[in-house]
């Protein structure tokens, strides 16, 4: 990995109590969480609704340092952008097969002010984000099918990853979708950096314990390709 990948860990809080959509997420900051991971979804894109920006703006003002990141599985991207950036997200990611011009989406997304992520549905090839690779901040590999947390891991969503590593050393990678302690070692391995994990967070009795965990075995793997790439 290039020198500019760091280890970032983004618990995601579909599969919490949105009840106490605040207070989960302090414990998820308190226990070490590098950004949130907010899976926005609109019943179209994906069979399910969760929440849009009036409520990651009511977040926003009880927590306002922590990155957001918004994963938008929304059928219109674009609609959004503005909305979210007056809501106080950090990074949009959003998935190239739901954008008309994914430049143009990248460009009006910077234009708001925030991070663009491209996000990349399990069966659409990583050959579709290549041509963005430059106007984007990060990929998004999903390692689920997007729409629910707690399903299981699709291991053959690694090629993607190492592709990306191996073609892109410096970009942010992120996965998502079935990603814990059972699963991180083979996200660390392909060279992902950016680390979405909920249910196995959420649900654990020291989530602190689990964030930690796989920050060492991911921050590991970048020090060992960095190094590989340095001799
Ligand atoms: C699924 C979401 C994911 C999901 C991750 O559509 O994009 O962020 O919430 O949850 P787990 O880690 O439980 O699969
Ligand atoms: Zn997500």
């Amino acid at each position: 990995m290039g020198d500019g990948v760091t280890c970032k860990i983004g618990p995601s809080v579909l599969n919490a109590d949105l009840a106490k959509l605040h207070d989960e997420s302090k414990r998820l900051v308190d226990a070490g969480a590098d950004y949130l991971h907010l899976d926005v979804m609109d019943g179209h894109f994906v069979p399910n609704i969760t929440f849009g920006h009036p409520v990651v703006k009511c977040l926003r003002a009880k927590i306002p340092k922590t990155f957001f990141e918004t994963h938008m599985m929304v059928s219109n991207p674009d609609q959004w952008i503005d909305p979210m950036a007056d809501a106080g997200v950090n990074q949009y990611t959003f998935h190239v097969e739901a954008s008309e011009d994914v430049n143009e989406t990248c460009r009006r997304v910077r234009e708001a002010g925030m991070k663009v992520g491209v996000a990349l549905k399990p069966g659409t090839s990583v050959e579709a984000v290549k041509e963005y690779v430059d106007v984007a901040d990060m990929v998004l590999v999903m390692t689920v099918e997007p729409g629910f947390g707690g399903q299981k891991f699709m291991s053959d969503m690694m090629e993607k990853v190492r592709w990306l590593r191996e073609n892109y050393p410096a970009l942010d990678i992120e996965v998502d979708g079935g990603v814990g302690p059972s699963t991180i070692q083979q996200c660390a391995e392909a060279g992902a950096n950016m680390i979405v994990s909920g249910t196995a967070i959420t649900s654990a009795p020291d989530p602190k314990d689990i964030i930690s965990t796989m920050r060492s075995q991911v921050q590991a793997s970048i020090d060992k390709l960095r190094v590989q790439v340095e001799v």
